[in-house]
């Protein structure tokens, strides 16, 4: 795969069933456990306590992935997953899903955006301080395979959000 020129406008949309192989492939090939499977997928994309995003530049519709999920009554959004396809990394695709998503929980009135991140994944760790989240916990042998995490969070306020999405 092809990655998209540097110049390439990165546009974050809704995911739809059309996406499901490729939101599939990227999860196998990006996590080593903890994977979303294909019905999970399915299931999150009708789901009103998720969203799932795609985010694609030019002709290339598919340069990665972040899953929301939401809580009834909670003012706390989860990123559960972000992932961007291994040929465009470094262009900008993290950073735009993750800017969609905080737009994504401050438009749907959410206060904070939380995850949970592997202590020693240092590019996902630099894009998340880069865009205002704090570290808040510690998450002893967090992931399947005893993995150490650490739990991040991001305020959110009104100017954060965009109620199209
Ligand atoms: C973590 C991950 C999502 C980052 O995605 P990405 O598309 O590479 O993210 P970005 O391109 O926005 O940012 C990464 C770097 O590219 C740089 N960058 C951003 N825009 C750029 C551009 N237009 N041109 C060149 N570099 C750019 C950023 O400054 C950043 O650099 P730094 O890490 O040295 O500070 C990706 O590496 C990934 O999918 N990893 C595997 C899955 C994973 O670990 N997910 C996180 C789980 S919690």
């Amino acid at each position: 795969m092809q990655p998209p020129p540097a110049s390439a406008t990165v546009r974050v949309r809704r995911a739809d069933n059309s996406d499901l192989d490729d939101l599939v492939a990227l999860e196998q090939r990006s996590f080593d456990s903890d994977h979303l499977s294909r019905a999970q997928y399915r299931r999150h994309l009708d789901s009103t306590s998720a969203r799932v995003l795609v985010a694609s530049a030019n002709h290339r519709h598919f340069l990665g992935t972040a899953v929301l999920f939401f809580r009834k009554g909670s003012a706390i959004a989860r990123l559960y997953s972000l992932a961007t396809q291994p040929a465009a990394r470094g262009k900008g695709v993290g950073s735009a899903l993750l800017q969609a998503a905080i737009r994504t929980a401050a438009g749907r009135g959410c206060r904070a955006l939380r995850l949970e991140v592997r202590t020693d994944n240092a590019s996902a760790i630099r894009l998340y301080e880069q865009l205002e989240f704090r570290r808040i916990g510690q998450l002893p042998q967090y992931y399947q395979d005893g993995s150490d995490g650490w739990r991040y969070e991001r305020t959110l306020t009104p100017a954060d959000g965009d109620s199209q999405r």
